[in-house]
């Protein structure tokens, strides 16, 4: 089984960025961590970032045919990202929507997620664990033979 686990704009600086929203892992350990949570499970993860809407876009048209599901923190383009959420949608591969911090607790343009209805769930305010859980949640949802 392959997993693509894709995060956004400004995800790269985690580490630097507002630790009491972020925590104060970097993307690299996230990676890690998620890493091992794929041994565990038996799939592999190809990982991928960008600053870039297009190239988030790119990555996703290349990789989806021969991959199983998503993981995916698409940062801010979470709140505007239409093209994103038609890659996704496109894809037709079960996606888990992440995020480090509660976008439901913040600024009210957080609060909005254009991505969410192509995703199976969105995990919200978990920090680093958000994204293993959201990694767990992934397999099983696939393993489950649910589809989409
Ligand atoms: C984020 C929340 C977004 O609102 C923000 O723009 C990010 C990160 C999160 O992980 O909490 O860059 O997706």
């Amino acid at each position: 089984m392959k997993i693509l686990v894709i995060n956004g704009p400004n995800l790269n600086m985690l580490g630097k960025r507002e630790a009491r929203h972020y925590g104060s892992d970097t993307l690299k350990a996230i990676e890690q961590a998620l890493a091992e949570k794929g041994k565990a499970l038996g799939c592999e993860l190809d990982f991928f970032q960008s600053n870039h809407e297009g190239g988030l876009i790119d990555f996703i048209q290349e990789k989806s045919q021969d991959a199983d599901g998503i993981l995916i923190n698409p940062g801010a383009l979470t709140h505007y990202g239409y093209s994103l959420h038609d890659a996704l949608l496109d894809s037709g591969l079960p996606v888990v929507e992440v995020h480090l911090s509660d976008i439901r607790t913040r600024e009210e343009w957080r609060r909005i997620s254009v991505i969410s209805d192509v995703a199976i769930r969105q995990i919200s305010g978990l920090k680093k664990q958000g994204y293993l859980l959201g990694l767990e949640t992934l397999v099983e949802h696939i393993r489950g033979g649910e589809g989409k």
